[in-house]
């Protein structure tokens, strides 16, 4: 069918998501996807069972907006145990479509035409295109390379009265690096005494290796007082299928996160939330979550170390990031298309997450596989 008039595109820059490229690619060439961040195993069976449960008691009817009450208050207990700070389950919690619908409501609700947002880059996809349509200025950091931490002094000089926002990414993805006290201490420096109001995008906050903490800024009060804490349920019990996400944030910042969250999806599914309010008490699920994706990373670490690349260490998330420079000067796009279909392992190139596409010959693979999965990838990249 033709459309015969005319569009006038609110996003003329924007084309397809990385991630959707690489995954079509390595689709139509039977490629291993190690692009996209989603586990090739499945959930947990009694999640399953407990959806199934809630559905069979007739739970298939809409759910309050902000989120059915048991998973807000069971969110609200969680939180309190990770990082000692109470949030009100009916005033600071909100159940989102997936990390991505929190994110951008966050956002939009936030930037006002000619705000400036913070943005470190490398940064996941969301963020950048959601300031802009909502017309903002994103205002770029650059994470040092090839341990992606953040300059704070180069964050303090792009601080101007306009800024609005600062969006976090912690841990980081596709950087691999988790804050430490001195990057909180720095954060809370710089903001201190300001009104800017700190994003922080937490959905790998139970994926952290060698015994590192996850420093969340709900567990700082300075910081959680400005804070919108958004994580998501897909990255910690395997189900990045069911979109279920959420934000914490004091009570103001939640009511205008839920004024445009109320129009983009109203509420969501509402038996999957009933599960998630009772299988979050598996916290021993939770809390074997570091040491379940530690093992892969060691274990993908050990078969890359046959390959020709060059291994940067992963301090969280489920990724892991190579340098090819030793192999190869093509940029970062063209090698992993050629990765793709000339070795049929996918990967995606860290300049997708750069404004102005800088490439450093690193790379990102997902290790959320199978060791199967891993074990054949990396077989193939040895024929590099
Ligand atoms: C840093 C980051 N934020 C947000 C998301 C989106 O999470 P969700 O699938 O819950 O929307 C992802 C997913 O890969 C991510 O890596």
């Amino acid at each position: 069918m033709q459309f015969k008039g005319k569009i006038k595109s609110k996003m003329p820059q924007q084309g397809l998501s990385i991630f959707a490229v690489m995954t079509g690619l390595a689709n139509e060439h039977g490629a291993i996807n190690l692009s996209q961040g989603f586990p090739d195993f499945d959930c947990h069976p009694e999640l399953v069972e407990l959806v199934h449960k809630y559905m069979k008691e007739g739970h298939n009817q809409y759910a309050p907006m902000p989120g059915v009450p048991q998973l807000r208050e069971a969110l609200a207990a969680k939180m309190e145990q990770d990082y000692g700070m109470r949030y009100h389950p009916d005033t600071e919690i909100t159940i989102t479509s997936g990390a991505t619908e929190a994110l951008y409501a966050a956002i939009t609700a936030i930037v006002q035409p000619g705000d400036e947002v913070i943005v470190f880059e490398p940064y996941y996809d969301v963020y950048v295109p959601v300031i802009r349509y909502s017309g903002g200025r994103p205002v770029f950091v650059k994470l040092t390379v090839p341990d992606y931490r953040v300059d704070w002094t180069e964050v303090q000089a792009k601080i101007t009265p306009k800024t609005r926002a600062v969006i976090l990414n912690n841990p980081h993805n596709p950087g691999t690096s988790v804050f430490t006290k001195e990057d909180i201490a720095r954060l809370e420096e710089i903001v201190s005494g300001s009104d800017i109001i700190l994003i922080s995008d937490e959905v790998y906050e139970h994926i952290v290796f060698d015994k590192e903490a996850h420093h969340s800024l709900a567990a700082y009060p300075r910081l959680a007082e400005r804070s919108m804490v958004i994580s998501s349920f897909g990255k910690t019990f395997h189900t990045t299928g069911w979109k279920m996400g959420w934000c914490a944030a004091p009570e103001a910042l939640t009511a205008e996160l839920r004024k445009i969250h109320q129009f983009i999806t109203y509420s969501v599914n509402t038996p999957i939330q009933h599960a998630f309010a009772e299988f979050l008490r598996r916290r021993e699920l939770i809390d074997g979550l570091k040491d379940f994706y530690q093992k892969k990373r060691d274990f993908f670490v050990e078969l890359l170390k046959a390959t020709p690349f060059k291994i940067i260490p992963a301090q969280g998330t489920y990724f892991q990031l190579v340098d090819f420079s030793g192999v190869s000067d093509e940029s970062e796009m063209d090698f992993v298309k050629r990765l793709t279909i000339d070795y049929g392992v996918a990967a995606i190139p860290l300049s997708a997450f750069y404004h102005n596409m800088n490439d450093h010959r690193i790379i990102r693979f997902c290790f959320a596989k199978k060791k199967e999965t891993l074990e054949q990838a990396v077989e193939r990249l040895c024929r590099i």
